[in-house]
């Protein structure tokens, strides 16, 4: 009998883009599909975790036996991700999150007047998710803290930097935006002793691959 690599322990992911509304019919958004972050969620509740998934707005079926809430912009992403970190064993955070949302937006729909002058939008930077999480770590130790970097070149040396950065355990590097939308990708692990190229697979497959070097540093963890 093998147990479980995660049984008993809570996971909570992003996954998907943020919607940003420019009035109520309009918005900006980005090309994240949702397909890594909900193929991890998938992984890590067959590993045995309880899952919790807070998704922005995508097409994809709820994985099985997982706790999925939706919301459209960054700032409700952050709202439901601190409401329901309490008790976290591992934060991942996958969502291409919207670095800015519109400060001016309308709570009505915004009408051409004729004059040819389109409306002018400001923007306000949105707060970094993962980092918020972060930065609730250093108190407790917990959640064990995972981002997302997709980076268009470099990756190698941006990926060890980004780590830092943020103030993470593990970040995970992946060549975007080429893999957005698709059903493959190659990831890169940074952690504090180098970094380890998974190569070529499909989502789920690498998200399983994830779910085992997760749980095998959450073990390295409770070791110490
Ligand atoms: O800084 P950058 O956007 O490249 O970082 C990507 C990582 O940070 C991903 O894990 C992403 O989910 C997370 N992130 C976040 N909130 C933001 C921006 C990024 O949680 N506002």
């Amino acid at each position: 009998f093998q147990p479980k690599l995660l049984a008993g322990k809570r996971v909570l992911i992003t996954a998907g883009p943020t919607y940003e509304a420019i009035d109520p019919v309009r918005g900006i958004t980005n090309l994240s599909s949702g397909k890594m972050g909900y193929a991890i969620a998938r992984a890590a509740r067959e590993a045995g975790a309880e899952v919790t998934l807070v998704s922005g707005p995508t097409a994809l079926p709820t994985p099985h036996g997982v706790r999925r809430i939706d919301v459209q912009s960054a700032r409700q992403m952050l709202d439901a991700v601190m409401q329901a970190v309490g008790g976290q064993h591992v934060f991942v955070g996958v969502a291409a999150v919207a670095d800015w949302r519109v400060d001016n937006a309308s709570d009505q729909k915004i009408k051409k007047d004729g004059s040819g002058d389109a409306p002018q939008l400001q923007f306000a930077e949105n707060p970094d998710i993962l980092a918020s999480v972060a930065a609730t770590t250093s108190l407790s130790g917990w959640p064990y803290c995972v981002g997302f970097a997709a980076e268009s070149e470099n990756l190698i040396e941006y990926g060890a930097v980004k780590r830092e950065k943020k103030g993470i355990p593990l970040l995970v590097g992946n060549i975007g935006p080429q893999t957005f939308g698709q059903d493959e990708n190659a990831i890169v692990l940074f952690d504090e002793s180098g970094h380890t190229v998974l190569p070529r697979a499909t989502k789920l497959e690498l998200a399983r691959q994830l779910v085992s070097e997760i749980a095998k540093r959450l073990e390295r963890r409770s070791l110490l």
